[in-house]
């Protein structure tokens, strides 16, 4: 049974309540077994059983659970720098969409990539998310939208769950805008999604979730309410992007759909601050997202204070979040949002585990859950996500098994 000796500082993240507990415990030491945690708890108190086995040395470092990027775009066509210069001279996000450019010009690039080349790409994103500590991924589709494509993508996500390197949570997007060729028949498309598309990713048992992007420029209230209903027979349980460019009353249509998460919230109204406490969904907010779109950030403070679970995660994507540097999204979160880096280090563990529906699996470590974590250079949260460095992690466990660093022999 192997064993992880001279946690300087562990963070448990244990307990379900509680924005800021993230069970920190000094002088910690862990222990698992095929891949899954035995025990976690003060140096000074491991039990008798455990002191014989072999022990992996944490150099008196921090040791947190495997960090949960709980949205992702991570399978794309090309990339959009030149929209990004083109907004940095004053172009708007929604000008550029609706002179063909945003997410149209990443759908065209990517239903022009093959599976093989898709995977490729996505694969060594995934691998640079691992080096960072991240072992949890939830990825989208939403950039084939028609039949085919969208099928590559998650498929995609199922050859790189296979391969082990992390966990990868899929997530039906087909609903991200209406793609050209059904400009002219709006409810042709949404039909599309609900007759053809999510049946055949349910059939495939291709994702967890389904997801609408509810906003002017792309899907109404109601067509996501037909479109979730559909996704929740089959067995896809809602998440949703709302209230990210304008208030639409988002979050209350995300609560009564019985979503797991809602996603952005930058216009978020007490209202749906409200209903999202009212209904346990997890309020995932997008730093980067915020910060390339040059937005107010979402009121995260408000939201704790309303009793909302908040997840922070990167939205890694071509167009508003070119990156998918989870911890760099933490320290804005601290920054933008007014969240402490105990609420945050929460927010990109358990609480995103929980906007995945996997709380108790991962994001946590504690006795059952994965034996995923990550070694970090810093003697605590605080330091680490104020000292803004590429790189602060140096070992990952995923599964039990080390799968970046070396750690010495205690
Ligand atoms: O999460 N909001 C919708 N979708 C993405 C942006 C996609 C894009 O611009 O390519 C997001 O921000
Ligand atoms: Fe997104």
């Amino acid at each position: 049974m192997p064993r992880l000796a001279n946690i300087g500082c562990l963070a448990t993240c244990a307990n379900p309540a509680g924005q800021d507990d993230i069970g920190l415990i000094r002088d910690a030491a862990l222990v698992w077994r095929d891949g899954t945690v035995r025990w976690a708890g003060p140096a000074t108190a491991l039990p008798a059983e455990f002191e014989a086995e072999p022990a992996l040395d944490a150099g008196g470092r921090l040791v947190i659970p495997g960090l949960v990027d709980a949205h992702t775009h991570l399978a794309f066509g090309g990339w959009r720098a030149d929209e990004f210069a083109d907004r940095l001279r004053g172009r708007a996000y929604l000008e550029i969409a609706a002179a063909g450019g945003g997410i149209a010009s990443t759908v065209r690039a990517t239903r022009a990539l093959e599976e093989e080349a898709l995977l490729a790409r996505a694969r060594q994103f995934l691998s640079d998310m691992v080096s960072l500590g991240i072992t949890t991924v939830e990825a989208k589709s939403g950039y084939g939208l028609d039949m085919e494509t969208e099928l590559r993508l998650l498929r995609v996500y199922r050859r790189l769950d296979e391969m082990g390197a992390a966990r990868i949570v899929a997530t039906c997007l087909a609903a991200h805008v209406v793609p050209p060729e059904w400009a002219a028949d709006r409810a042709g498309y949404v039909r599309l999604i609900t007759e053809r598309i999510l049946p055949a990713v349910a059939e495939e048992g291709l994702a967890e979730f389904c997801d609408v992007f509810v906003e002017d420029s792309a899907f109404s209230a109601g067509e996501a309410r037909r479109i979730c209903e559909r996704g929740s027979e089959l067995g896809l349980r809602p998440k949703l992007h709302v209230d990210q460019l304008s208030e639409g009353g988002g979050a209350e249509l995300a609560a009564s759909l019985g979503a797991v998460s809602a996603d952005h919230l930058e216009y978020v109204s007490e209202a749906g601050i409200e209903a999202l406490a009212a209904g346990g969904v997890v309020g995932v907010t997008l730093p980067l997202a915020t910060l390339y779109l040059n937005q107010a950030p979402p009121p995260a403070r408000a939201l704790i204070e309303g009793g909302v679970a908040v997840a922070v995660a990167t939205d890694f994507n071509p167009g508003t979040a070119p990156s998918y540097h989870l911890p760099f999204a933490m320290t804005l979160a601290c920054m933008r949002q007014r969240m402490t880096p105990a609420e945050v280090l929460k927010g990109a563990t358990r609480y995103a585990a929980r906007a995945l529906d996997l709380e108790g699996e991962v994001g946590s470590l504690e006795p059952g859950a994965a034996a995923d974590f990550a070694v970090i250079d810093a003697p605590d949260v605080e330091h680490w996500l104020y000292h803004l460095r590429p790189n602060a992690c140096v070992a990952v466990a995923s599964r039990g098994e080390i799968c970046r660093g070396v750690l010495r022999r205690a």
